[in-house]
C-alpha cells in the first residue's frame, strides 16, 4: 500500500472505477508487458481478493490463461468447502494454462473439490452436441451454470485467436468485425458487443447476469483496449490490473 500511495495508484484506481463503471479496481505497480514478474503480482492481488470473498458453499468458475494460472501458487492452504469448475470447455490452450489444470490447483489450495470439463474444442457441432448430452458432462455443465464467483482473464482478440490456432479465415473474419477483446471464448468489438464465439461449451454470456461476483484479471499496456471493451459489457464487479494497463486506460477513456 505504501508503494501504491507513492505512485498515486489509489487515485488512478478511483478514476478508473468511475470511468469504467466497475465497482472495484485494484492496480499493482509495473507493466506485465515489460516485466513478467508483474503478472505474478496480479496473481497475488487476485488471490487476496478471492480470500476476502470466498465462503463455504461457493461454486467458483475460472478460465484459463497465463494470468489466471498465477493465482493458485499465491493462495495459502485453506480449508474451504467450495467447488471449483472451469468456465468453459477446452479453448485450444496448452495444458499448463488450461482452465481444467488451474481448477485442480486452485481447489487444492482452497481445500475444496473440483470438477473438470472434458470437452475438446475441435469437435464437429454434431459431436459437440452428442458429448454435451452425456449425463456426466451435463452434471459438470449444471455446476458451472450455478457458479456464484467467476474469475476470468482478458485477452487481445487477434493474439488469442492466433494462440488458439484459429484458421486464417476466422482471423480475417475477426479483423473485419474489428474484434479487440477476448474473454472465455467470446470475442468482442471496442464497444463490448460480441462479434464471434469459439466452438466450446460452458458459461454463456447470459449466465454472467446471475453471477454475483465477477472478477476480471488482466494487465499490460497492450491489453488496455481489450480491458476497455470488456468493461463496456458492464458485467464485471472487480478488475485487477497493472499500472501499465491502467495508465493506458486513462488515455483511452
Ligand atoms: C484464456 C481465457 O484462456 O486466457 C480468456 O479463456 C482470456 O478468458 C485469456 O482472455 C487470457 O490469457 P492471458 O495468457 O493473456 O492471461
Amino acid at each position: 500500500d505504501y508503494v501504491k500511495e507513492l505512485l498515486d495508484l489509489k487515485n488512478i484506481e478511483e478514476q478508473l472505477e468511475i470511468k469504467l463503471g466497475i465497482g472495484q479496481v485494484n492496480i499493482v505497480p509495473g507493466d506485465s508487458n515489460e516485466n513478467p514478474l508483474v503478472k505474478k503480482e496480479l496473481g497475488k492481488a487476485a488471490a487476496k481478493v478471492l480470500q476476502r470473498f470466498v465462503n463455504d458453499g461457493d461454486i467458483i468458475a475460472v478460465t484459463g490463461g497465463t494470468t489466471i494460472a498465477t493465482i493458485p501458487e499465491n493462495l495459502p492452504k485453506l480449508s474451504k468447502n467450495v467447488l471449483v469448475v472451469p468456465g468453459r470447455g477446452a479453448l485450444g490452450e496448452k495444458v499448463e494454462i488450461q482452465a481444467n489444470t488451474i481448477v485442480a490447483a486452485m481447489a487444492t489450495q482452497l481445500g475444496g473439490n473440483y470438477k473438470m470439463l472434458h470437452v475438446p474444442e475441435n469437435l464437429s457441432p454434431e459431436a459437440m452436441e452428442k458429448l454435451t448430452e452425456d449425463p456426466k458432462i451435463q452434471e459438470v455443465l449444471q455446476a458451472i451454470r450455478k457458479a456464484n464467483i467467476l474469475i476470468h482473464g482478458i485477452g487481445d482478440a487477434l493474439e488469442m485467436a492466433k494462440r488458439r490456432g484459429t484458421s486464417e479465415e476466422n482471423l480475417r473474419l475477426l479483423e473485419k468485425k474489428e474484434a479487440v477483446a477476448e474473454a472465455f471464448g467470446y470475442y468482442f468489438d471496442k464497444d463490448g458487443n460480441i462479434v464471434h464465439q469459439a466452438n466450446s461449451v460452458g458459461l454463456r454470456l447470459e449466465d454472467l447476469e446471475k453471477i454475483p461476483l465477477i472478477i476480471a484479471i488482466a494487465g499490460g499496456k497492450d491489453k488496455a483496449k481489450a480491458i476497455k471493451s470488456i468493461a463496456a459489457s458492464k458485467k464485471q464487479h472487480i478488475l485487477i490490473t497493472d499500472e501499465g494497463a491502467a495508465l493506458e486506460l486513462l488515455k483511452l477513456c
